[in-house]
């Protein structure tokens, strides 16, 4: 696993239930993609999601399917180190010594703090200093790149300057990340034609099973044009779809038959359902037998802690040397 030169991604996920295909493309992809390309850590942000959930039960249950869904898409557990945040205290410990640099002032600019004060949200302090355990998880490991979205790249400037806070107190210690913003990663439609959310609940679960999958898939909203009429298929949010299920030729053929006219919304959600069905079904069929095993998948979770603990107590010695309390 130990391969020096190639550089560190980090990456946290909170579990949030079910993913959806703009998840999958829009995020879960790019870690199996860069697998092999770095070091790569992931880990189940569960500490962060504490500043939202309050059921126990929910959340485990949600811990262990988000694993199972990265196992599902090919996330390698050879190859990263696959673990849960709560199962490496340094990280809460790093947070700590980041709180006793970091003033209130600065963390008050932060996005997701205004956007909860200005919505009257009661905001904990968890919530508050939510970045900063963010920072924590990242410097922890000198990690070089972190792979988010655009919503999450304030996070990573905080990550910035924390590390040069305290480098510039103690003496260079932190390595400062870099964001890597996922570019041509594009913003997935939903069913309605807006941006796939599930606080839009127009979502198409990745792991549907066929049932589902073609019920939503015939929900697509689509504007009244007849068969023989002609269609623009960039306007349409079925033809969208098709072009991330769809094989090449086939694609090509049915927009032909958009522009040219021949082809009616029915049929094209048909053969949307069976390019959609093709390529979700291997992953469907893996998550079920990964899912089999829940010992199993605790177990990679153990194994991958044993792994980061092992990188961040390294750390850690640096940290606590450096600041006094390691007597
Ligand atoms: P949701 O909007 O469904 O709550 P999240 O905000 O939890 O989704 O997003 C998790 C990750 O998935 C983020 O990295 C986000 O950029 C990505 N993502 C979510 N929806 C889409 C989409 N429609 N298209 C592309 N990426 C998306
Ligand atoms: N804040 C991230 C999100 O909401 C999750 C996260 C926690 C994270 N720690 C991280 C992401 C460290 C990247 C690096 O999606």
């Amino acid at each position: 696993m130990e391969e020096n030169n190639k550089k560190i991604l980090l990456s946290g996920v909170k579990p949030t239930g079910r993913p959806h295909i703009g998840n999958y493309f829009g995020a879960m992809k790019q870690f199996v993609d860069l697998q092999d390309d770095y070091q790569a850590l992931v880990f189940i942000a569960d500490l962060h999601s504490l500043t939202t959930t309050r059921d126990a039960k929910q959340l485990k249950q949600d811990t262990l399917d988000l694993v199972i869904d990265y196992l599902a898409i090919g996330l390698d557990p050879e190859k990263v180190i696959f673990y849960k945040q709560s199962e490496v205290l340094e990280h809460a410990n790093l947070a700590w010594i980041f709180n006793c640099l970091t003033t209130m002032p600065y963390l008050a600019r932060a996005h997701a703090y205004k956007d909860a004060e200005a919505k009257n949200k009661e905001v904990n302090v968890g919530l508050f200093d939510y970045p900063i355990l963010m920072a924590a998880d990242i410097l922890l490991y000198d990690a070089d790149v972190v792979p988010v979205g655009a919503d999450q790249k304030q996070h990573v400037e905080i990550a910035r300057d924390t590390a040069e806070k305290f480098n510039f107190n103690y003496g260079e210690t932190f390595k400062l990340p870099e964001p890597l913003i996922m570019e041509g990663v594009k913003t997935i439609v939903g069913l309605d034609g807006q941006k796939m959310s599930k606080s839009y609940g127009n979502t198409i679960p990745l792991f549907a099973d066929e049932t589902e999958l073609k019920r939503l898939i015939m929900t697509i909203k689509t504007d009244s044009k007849g068969v023989e009429e002609q269609k623009n298929p960039e306007e349409c949010n079925v033809f969208a779809l098709h072009k991330l299920f769809t094989p090449t030729e086939q694609l090509a053929e049915i927009k032909k038959r958009y522009v040219e006219g021949g082809i009616g919304y029915k049929e094209s959600k048909d053969i949307l359902f069976e390019s959609m069905n093709n390529y979700l079904k291997p992953l469907r069929e893996k998550r079920e037998e990964i899912a089999k095993d829940p010992a199993r998948v605790i177990e990679i979770l153990k194994k991958g802690a044993v792994l980061a603990r092992a990188r961040a107590q390294a750390k850690m010695a640096d940290v606590n040397a450096k600041v006094g309390i390691d007597l």
